[in-house]
């Protein structure tokens, strides 16, 4: 990882850090104890709390809000498996990506089995390209094992993601697209895994392209690896540009579903496994749902 990769993750993790930020949460608390603070308040705890990682609190914040600002339409969507609703902005004017986070996803034998087969296939993981048009392998940018053959509940995920695409395509504010094809893969990071950030899809909504990024995480319980995390950064979709410090972070918690359009920047931070053994390592089911090209705009960002 080149050093400026490595400062980047560590300024993520200043940003996230969870003293600091109840220091913060406490200011904003007594203003709004007074009445008169508005909505504002509402909005800026919801960003603290998502920074680092209390994602329900977080979503608590982002009722408030959005109670306080009359929002009822984007209430009544709100999905009651979201964390964050689609159509908001940080400071700075960069669009918080929408999240669905789903914990509990898999009865735990069925994650100890998925677990169990990852390992099985250990031989034939290989480390992932960085971007599918160059397709080459850039340790600079990305450190992940992927295998795309597997089979264990691979048809299960498939179908629940079926079952669930109209639900997901309003709780993330997407139009409703046609699937052209669903990429799947397993992932794992071990010892000194990370992705640094990028976009899974920077093109038109209306093209043909990736829409929407998921992941379900599993592992070795009790987890034998710290890191990898997922941040999912606030971004100007028109410029590329990414918020310098603005971001959802959602831990790699095994067995939790994550899932958001792919066309906001995330990246993976370093992992870190004391034993380099590759069952201990951070594993994750991992896909993208790909849309035919039509005339579709993205009405919320
Ligand atoms: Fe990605």
């Amino acid at each position: 990882m080149r050093n400026q990769t490595q400062e980047y993750y560590e300024k993520l993790t200043r940003l996230s850090n969870r003293s600091d930020t109840h220091a913060l949460l406490e200011q904003l608390d007594a203003r709004i104890a007074l009445g008169r603070a508005g909505a504002q308040p509402h909005l800026m705890r919801a960003n603290l709390l998502r920074r680092c990682g209390d994602l329900r609190s977080a979503r608590a914040a982002f009722v408030d809000h959005l109670n306080a600002v009359g929002a009822e339409d984007v209430l009544e969507a709100f999905d009651p498996e979201a964390v964050i609703p689609p159509g908001l902005r940080s400071p700075g004017n960069h669009v918080i990506s929408p999240i669905l986070v789903i914990d509990d996803f898999l009865p735990v034998d069925e994650m100890n089995a998925l677990h169990r087969h990852a390992c099985d296939l250990e031989p034939q993981f290989f480390d992932a390209r960085t971007f599918s048009e160059t397709a080459v392998y850039d340790p600079a940018k990305r450190r992940t094992l992927v295998n795309p053959q597997f089979t264990y509940k691979r048809q299960y995920f498939l179908d629940f993601l079926d079952a669930n695409l109209e639900r997901f395509q309003r709780a993330l504010g997407l139009p409703k697209f046609k699937v052209d094809r669903v990429e799947i893969k397993l992932t794992n990071h071990i010892e000194g895994g990370f992705f640094k950030p990028h976009a899974d899809n920077h093109g038109p909504v209306a093209s043909a392209g990736r829409a929407i990024t998921w992941l379900y995480y599993f592992a070795q319980v009790p987890v034998r690896f710290t890191g990898g995390e997922l941040s999912v950064l606030d971004t100007d979709l028109g410029r590329q540009e990414i918020s310098p410090s603005w971001f959802t972070k959602v831990a790699a918690i095994p067995n939790r579903l994550v899932v958001f359009p792919s066309w906001f920047y995330h990246a993976v931070g370093p992992t870190h496994l004391a034993e380099h053994h590759f069952a201990g390592g951070r594993f994750a089911v991992s896909s993208h749902v790909r849309k035919l090209a039509d005339t579709s705009h993205w009405a919320t960002p």
